[in-house]
């Protein structure tokens, strides 16, 4: 046992603590009970410095420690939370699906090349039975000349081409196509497909396009889910997180928002700068394009990356809902032309914000299915892509159960066509959800400020760069933000820099204070919201607040942690029952600025003293309802010296006054 806890707390390279794990694992399933209690007293003692391994990691925190604290270091301590909380447990159900309009009528179907009529699925339709069905092909497009540049819906141009026409199936040429089908002059039914072609590259001429640099350089794809929390993901999307764990994605713990809604925290991540700063920088007025933005997609097509903006709804797009989005095109694929003309023709099943379905099909899956078709167009080219899903996820806590086959389904596409051995697939939101029911308790206003995020690194990338990915392994348990998704998108522009020994050498550089750090160097553990440009408001770490020993809540949970104490050593005959002499210290453990009368605990910690042996002990305590909790484990503040000599037991000792 001994031997195990220094080799826990020593080793900083994990791959030799994997092992242990993984034989002890193999020998006694028993132990990993010991390993929990090893690794919570490593983390008592030296301040989480633990390095973790992903199978210790998943065990441990679901075990254990998770329960207690989110995240626990020296700046910043976020409370435990249970995915499925009592008080968050009422408001879980699988929602009713709303299907698409079409879901199962549709006239037309397509592959990456054509689009065909489904002559199985006219009998749907009201025509005379003698006559035959003709399509029109109609593609259309973003214009390049733009006759009002301060137009409102400057965004929202677009010019159709001439139909042409069709009466079993059609090539597809172009990368928008609306499809109209009916019978003499009589429409009756409307499809719009997207399609990912191969397209000239913008800001290389034609040569580059044809022969692409020898680049290195992974894919980068950044795919957002919007308002769902770090847990919400664990309740609504289990499948998809199981082939993420099952992976090996990082995922963040301590990942914090910084700002209400979309916006303020993708303009982090895209600019790493605050919504606030745009002004000054790139965006003066509310009516600016993002034009002059130096968003990060701008570097990845600088290093000959072709570059994607997609949304799945044009009404509540990130850059046009309430402002004017881009006057030019800001990426070589952008989707907002054929998302707003879909929207606008075929949107169905207007649930609350926005349409979920596009003709036979959920909006969420028309961006899925374009995400993939991008991947097998540009094989052999490098891709930066920023994709975000908004339609289903946006307004109820459980409608993200809908798309959990299909988002796992999608990563087994990417996996299976071996795209993932070549790509950075960064899987977030950007907070939990912001109204509802769950709001009204403390743990669905903590959820609501930390939003899910799973890193997925490519094998040879965990080979190449073993310093680097160990450090995101430590990472995923300290305080993170957008603006260190920044800092770490612009860190895969240049593999060089993190290779182990530029890894040394930024460590020994003063980057600890930075607002945005990469996630592949060491987060420093000191760090607070403040320094991470959290604003208190948003802030999920503890803050303390001295409460009077003599307070009745002092001595409730001085009383509850003596109580706890004597339960320890209850069954251990040869120690003393411990008595409350003195409580030394008592402070709140407050998170942000709870809401008049939001239901949730209240964390008090205690510091006591007890005889005999005069032992000092530190613990935190939860009250919830009428019950008190031991949060975590309790801290021994003195020295047991010889006074525990009667137990060997490593926990005992400092909770032991032998007889
Ligand atoms: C579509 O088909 C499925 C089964 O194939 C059925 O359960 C569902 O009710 C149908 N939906 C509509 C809108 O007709
Ligand atoms: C797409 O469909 C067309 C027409 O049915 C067919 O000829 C073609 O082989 C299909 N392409 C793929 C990649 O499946
Ligand atoms: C309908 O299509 C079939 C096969 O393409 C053709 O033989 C028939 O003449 C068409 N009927 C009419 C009314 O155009
Ligand atoms: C690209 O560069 C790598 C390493 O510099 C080299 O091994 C490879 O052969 C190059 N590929 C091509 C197509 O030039
Ligand atoms: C930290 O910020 C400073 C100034 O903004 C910058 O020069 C430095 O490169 C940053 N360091 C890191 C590691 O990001
Ligand atoms: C945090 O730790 C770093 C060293 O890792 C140190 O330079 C810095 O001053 C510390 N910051 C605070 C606020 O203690």
């Amino acid at each position: 046992m001994g031997q195990l806890a220094k080799s826990t707390s020593r080793a900083r390279s994990f791959p030799v603590r994997f092992r242990y794990l993984f034989l002890l694992a193999t020998i006694c399933g028993g132990c990993f009970l010991i390993l929990t209690i090893s690794n919570t007293s490593t983390i008592l003692f030296l301040n989480e410095e633990t390095p973790t391994s992903s199978l210790a990691h998943h065990r441990l925190t679901s075990a254990d420690a998770e329960e207690t604290f989110t995240i626990k270091t020296p700046g910043c301590t976020i409370p435990g939370l249970k995915p499925f909380d009592g008080a968050i447990k009422k408001f879980i159900r699988h929602p009713d699906i709303p299907r698409c309009r079409f879901a199962n009528t549709s006239l037309l179907d397509n592959n990456d090349t054509h689009i065909w009529i489904k002559s199985e699925n006219i009998q749907y339709y009201d025509m005379p039975k003698d006559i035959n069905i003709t399509c029109c092909y109609k593609a259309f497009y973003r214009p390049t000349v733009i006759s009002d540049i301060t137009s409102a819906d400057v965004d929202d141009r677009v010019q159709y081409e001439m139909c042409i026409a069709f009466d079993s199936y059609i090539e597809v040429a172009n990368e928008f196509v609306k499809v109209t089908c009916g019978f003499d002059s009589t429409p009756i039914y409307t499809q719009y497909f997207l399609f990912a072609p191969k397209k000239p590259m913008m800001t290389f001429n034609e040569d580059a396009t044809e022969t692409p640099r020898n680049k290195s350089g992974y894919n980068v794809i950044v795919m957002g889910i919007d308002a769902i929390s770090r847990l919400n993901f664990y309740r609504t999307m289990p499948k998809t997180l199981t082939y993420l764990k099952t992976k090996g994605a990082i995922e963040l713990l301590g990942y914090n928002k910084v700002g209400d809604n979309t916006f303020p925290n993708l303009t982090p991540m895209l600019m790493g700068a605050k919504d606030t700063d745009l002004k000054r920088i790139c965006w003066p007025h509310i009516s600016s394009s993002f034009d002059n933005c130096p968003f990060v997609w701008e570097l990845f097509k600088d290093a000959g990356y072709y570059t994607a903006l997609g949304e799945d709804s044009a009404k509540l797009g990130t850059f046009n809902f309430g402002k004017i989005g881009f006057i030019g095109t800001p990426t070589d694929y952008y989707t907002r032309t054929f998302m707003h003309e879909a929207e606008v023709h075929v949107g169905n099943k207007k649930d609350y914000n926005t349409f979920i379905c596009m003709g036979n099909k959920y909006f969420y899956q028309v961006l899925l299915d374009y995400v993939e078709a991008i991947t097998r167009t540009l094989k052999s080219s490098k891709l930066f892509g920023f994709f975000w899903e908004v339609t289903l996820s946006h307004d109820y806590l459980n409608y993200p159960m809908i798309m959990d086959d299909s988002y796992e389904q999608f990563l087994k596409n990417l996996d299976e066509s071996q795209y993932l051995d070549n790509t950075v697939l960064i899987l977030l939101s950007d907070h939990g959800i912001r109204w509802g029911d769950i709001r009204y308790t403390k743990q669905g206003r903590l959820e609501e400020r930390l939003p899910f995020v799973h890193i997925l690194l490519p094998p040879s990338f965990r080979e190449t760069y073993g310093v680097a990915y160990n450090n995101l392994i430590q990472n995923s348990r300290r305080l993170t933000t957008p603006f260190d998704i920044h800092a770490t998108l612009i860190d895969l522009l240049n593999l060089d820099d993190l290779k182990d020994d530029k890894i040394e050498a930024r460590r020994k550089t003063s980057y600890s204070q930075n607002k945005s750090i990469s996630l592949f160097l060491p987060i420093p553990s000191n760090r607070t919201c403040n320094t991470a440009g959290i604003d208190d408001h948003w802030c999920t770490c503890h803050k303390i607040t001295k409460l009077l020993t003599s307070s009745q809540e002092a001595q409730d949970a001085a009383e509850h942690l003596v109580k706890h104490l004597n339960m320890l050593v209850r069954d251990t005959p040869q120690c003393s029952y411990l008595s409350l002499v003195e409580i030394l210290e008592a402070t709140e453990l407050v998170v942000g600025e709870p809401r008049a009368n939001e239901k949730g605990w209240r964390e008090i910690m205690v510091v006591v003293r007890t005889l005999p042996g005069a032992g000092v002990f530190e613990a935190t305590l939860r009250h919830e309802d009428t019950q008190w909790a031991l949060a975590g484990t309790v801290s021994r503040l003195n020295l047991y010296g010889s006074q525990s000599h009667c137990v060997k037991h490593y926990q005992l000792k400092l909770y032991c006054y032998c007889h």
